[in-house]
């Protein structure tokens, strides 16, 4: 079955190790390409990726609108925040630097958001969040812990909830999955740090459904049951594909 142009988008994930790029079928965001991925280099400058999206851009042969999720507040194409990328990206024109590295115009440029943000719009329009109105809560654990925010199915950008203080640390630091790895902890031990952050954010917003994604949530079967709150929790469906897919959303102005 071929796939009409205009239910095509072009998606790019942006991670602190990987830059990863895929056509995207925006009928049922199923990818039509394999994922193809590029180191993300290092130093990661707003040059030296400007780089990596053309590349990636090429790669794929793609002339369309281009979505990058990306690590970090992105308001209307402005950097706002720096805490797991390269300083140098603060205060940035994302949206300009990457369109310019294409050689477009804003029409098919680049559009950048937060990746947490492109997770939850993916899983809201083709994964688990379908149909799914009132507040919820998409939360990615990874490097960081990311947040995307939906109210009946409306985004509401760059919340950042991974850097809520909670019990006198940035509790991204003791519950994100890399917190797991530096302190080496049991999934058994890790759960309940998690469960204190998400009864902690239960108190704050009440929220109708938790989608948890990033790394962690492939191996839901480990930790999941531990934790005991008392809103509805359910693992992403996109897994990997969440950022790119999320990504090709907001290029397609589907949401
Ligand atoms: C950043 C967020 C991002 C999250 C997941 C956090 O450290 O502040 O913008 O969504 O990591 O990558």
């Amino acid at each position: 079955m071929t796939v009409k142009d205009d239910a095509r988008g072009f998606g790019i994930d942006i991670g602190g190790t990987g830059m990863k790029a895929a056509v995207v079928d925006l009928t049922n965001g199923a990818l039509l390409t394999e994922r193809h991925r590029i180191d993300t280099p290092q130093p990661a400058t707003p040059e030296a990726m400007a780089e990596v999206v053309r590349e990636l851009v090429e790669f794929h042969g793609w002339g369309g609108p281009v979505g990058c999720a990306f690590p970090a507040v992105v308001r209307h194409g402005i950097v706002g925040s720096a805490a797991n990328i390269d300083d140098s990206w603060l205060d940035v024109d994302a949206d300009r630097i990457f369109t310019e590295a294409l050689d477009r115009h804003d029409e098919d440029g680049v559009v950048m958001l937060n990746d947490a943000d492109a997770a939850g719009l993916a899983e809201m329009r083709f994964g688990v969040g379908r149909g799914r109105g009132g507040v919820v809560m998409m939360l990615t654990f990874g490097t960081g812990i990311g947040s995307g925010l939906f109210v009946d199915g409306t985004l509401v950008p760059n919340t950042e909830l991974g850097h809520l203080e909670l019990d006198g640390h940035v509790a991204e630091h003791r519950a994100a999955a890399s917190a797991k790895k530096r302190e080496d902890l049991s999934w058994a031990a890790w759960a309940e740090r998690v469960e204190r952050y998400l009864r902690h954010l239960e108190r704050l917003f009440s929220p109708d459904l938790f989608i948890v994604g990033g790394g962690a949530s492939k191996k839901a079967d480990r930790w999941l049951d531990d934790v005991r709150i008392d809103t509805e929790i359910v693992p992403a469906e996109l897994l990997n594909n969440a950022g790119i897919v999320g990504a090709a959303i907001r290029a397609a102005g589907l949401h």
